[in-house]
């Protein structure tokens, strides 16, 4: 008995607060059912209306401030850490964009590299947007011009909460610089190692003996010094000499794309016959014959021709960085090789026509001059000048030789290519 009773009221307990509930929900549905399912239905569209109307709203306040008043509204500078730490995050593709996920980084490299990589790095970007106090990013990014901009950055826009952030970024890259690059130390490595070595070697044959093969310790110093000798000989050899040389130059400029694809004759930018050293690199103009019409490349898009057009509106010719240089106690001409020795450029320069980043092919030494003076027939019987060999050529007429070398007409003479 005594236990029913309990559990009786436990279980009013539970049922009455939910009995409540129901009851005050009745209450609350009941004026509602009564003023009929219409009204509702024409309530809610009603409420739509006016979120949609808000809606329009906001987006034509918003538009209106990016129309009417971008150079008000625009400022750079006064940039956050928080700023920068969400724009390095944003173009390294570790949080996405509102218009999606990109990795910018993955195509606007942030460190330099040794490959040639057609898309302008990140430097590259900061430097355009740093040097140019009206270039937007966004307008950049959510308007684009050229097919690359287009078909790269589809559908990357970028709302303006963003582009400061990249701005942030930006300011940080300009600071760190384009970045060194780094090579393998491998050289650097084999020398100290074997040093190391050799000195084990030499403790263990003299002091420790723990080793009890000799021929062990002969081997690792014959090779030791074998090989440091043949680094010393090589290193002294290449003081001052640049073979294989290829600058980052400041335009990605591609002898590929000119000499061979488009098949566009050296001497058309190279005016090599005359003698003035630094005559040889195009201007501007001669970039313009072509570039004021051809305005976007299919690898590297608008980014570099446009450069051209930036140093011709600055007036500063491009600074191209020169790759051959002679010391200057030697003297060279194109003339002497060209025109009169009747050289390819092949000869010398490498197969340029294949290259996308020039090179510098020959080490330029006196050896590599002096080997084909020995080699090579000058255009002796040709060339009125050579009139004044006069043994030479009575040694032609008879039969006695029946080419001249470079080396006879004086192609090994010091005062020839030294001052
Ligand atoms: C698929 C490769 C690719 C990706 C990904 C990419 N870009 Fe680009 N971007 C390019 C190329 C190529 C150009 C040069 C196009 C041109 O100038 O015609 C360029 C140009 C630009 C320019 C214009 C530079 C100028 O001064 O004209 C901006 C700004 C830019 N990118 C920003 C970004 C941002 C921000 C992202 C990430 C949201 C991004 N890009 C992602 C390839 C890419
Ligand atoms: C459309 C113009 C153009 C054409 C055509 C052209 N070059 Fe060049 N060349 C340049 C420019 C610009 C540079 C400087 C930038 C560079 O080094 O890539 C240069 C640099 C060079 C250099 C290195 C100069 C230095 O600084 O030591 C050599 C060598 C050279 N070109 C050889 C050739 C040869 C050989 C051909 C023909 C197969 C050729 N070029 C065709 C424009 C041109
Ligand atoms: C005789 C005509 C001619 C001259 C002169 C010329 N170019 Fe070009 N250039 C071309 C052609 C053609 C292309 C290929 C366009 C394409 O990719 O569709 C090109 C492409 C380029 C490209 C883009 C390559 C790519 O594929 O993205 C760059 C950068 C460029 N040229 C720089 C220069 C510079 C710098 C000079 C002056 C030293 C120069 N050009 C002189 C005809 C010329
Ligand atoms: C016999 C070898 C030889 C031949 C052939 C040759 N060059 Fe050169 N070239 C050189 C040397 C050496 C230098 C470095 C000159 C210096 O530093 O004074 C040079 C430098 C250059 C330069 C750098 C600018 C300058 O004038 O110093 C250009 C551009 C160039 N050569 C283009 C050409 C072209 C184009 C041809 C073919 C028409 C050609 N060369 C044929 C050996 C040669
Ligand atoms: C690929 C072969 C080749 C190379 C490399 C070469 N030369 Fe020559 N050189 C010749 C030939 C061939 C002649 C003769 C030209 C003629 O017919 O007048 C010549 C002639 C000369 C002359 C003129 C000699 C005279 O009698 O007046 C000088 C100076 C000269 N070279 C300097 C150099 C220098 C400096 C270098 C190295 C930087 C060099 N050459 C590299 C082939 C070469
Ligand atoms: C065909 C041209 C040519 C002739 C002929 C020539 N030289 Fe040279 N010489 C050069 C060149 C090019 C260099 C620069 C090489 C370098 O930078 O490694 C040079 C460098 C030198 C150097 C500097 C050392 C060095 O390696 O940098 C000396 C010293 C020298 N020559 C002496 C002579 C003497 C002496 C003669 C006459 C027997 C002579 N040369 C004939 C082209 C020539």
């Amino acid at each position: 008995m005594h236990n029913t009773f309990k559990e009786g009221i436990i279980r009013l307990g539970k049922v009455f607060p939910m009995v409540l509930v129901l009851l005050i929900s009745i209450i609350c549905w009941l004026p509602k059912a009564v003023q009929g399912q219409d009204t509702l239905a024409g309530e809610a569209e009603g409420v739509v209306e006016t979120v949609d109307s808000l809606v329009e709203e906001t987006a034509e306040a918003a538009a209106e401030i990016t129309e009417n008043q971008p150079a008000e509204a625009y400022a750079r500078g006064g940039y956050s850490k928080q700023d920068l730490r969400r724009g390095e995050r944003l173009f390294k593709g570790l949080v996405p964009f509102g218009s999606g996920a990109h990795s910018c980084a993955s195509c606007h490299y942030t460190s330099r590299t040794d490959t040639l990589n057609w898309n302008p790095s990140a430097f590259d970007l900061a430097l355009a947007w740093h040097k140019d106090p009206e270039y937007r990013i966004q307008q950049k990014m959510n308007n684009p011009t050229g097919m690359r901009m287009m078909t790269d950055h589809l559908d990357m826009t970028v709302t303006l909460e963003e582009e400061r952030q990249l701005e942030a970024y930006y300011e940080a890259i300009l600071e760190e610089g384009p970045g060194e690059l780094r090579a393998y130390p491998v050289n650097s490595i084999i020398f100290w190692g074997l040093g190391v070595l050799m000195l084990l070697a030499v403790v263990d044959l003299l002091i420790t003996k723990k080793v009890r093969f000799k021929a062990i310790h002969v081997l690792i110093l014959i090779v030791g010094l074998v090989v440091h000798m043949q680094y010393a000989v090589a290193e002294s050899r290449n003081l001052g000499r640049t073979q294989g040389y290829a600058p980052d130059q400041p335009i990605k400029f591609s002898h590929l794309v000119h000499a061979g694809e488009n098949a566009i004759d050296c001497n058309y930018c190279h005016t090599v016959n005359q003698f003035s050293p630094s005559s040889g690199i195009p201007s501007n103009n001669t970039c313009l014959n072509c570039h004021g019409v051809i305005r976007e490349g299919t690898r590297s898009g608008r980014f570099e021709i446009n450069k051209i057009h930036q140093a011709e509106e600055s007036g500063k010719p491009i600074e191209w960085l020169r790759i051959h240089d002679l010391p200057d106690h030697t003297f060279y001409s194109h003339a002497q090789h060209v025109n009169a020795g009747g050289l390819e450029c092949l000869e010398c320069h490498g197969t340029v026509e294949e290259m996308h980043v020039l090179y510098q092919h020959a080490d330029l030494s006196m050896g590599w001059c002096l080997t084909c003076h020995r080699d090579n027939d000058a255009d002796f019987v040709g060339n009125p000048y050579f009139g004044i060999y006069k043994q030479l050529h009575q040694d032609i007429k008879d039969g006695k030789i029946d080419a001249v070398k470079a080396a006879q007409i004086g192609g090994e003479d010091c005062m020839k290519c030294h001052y």
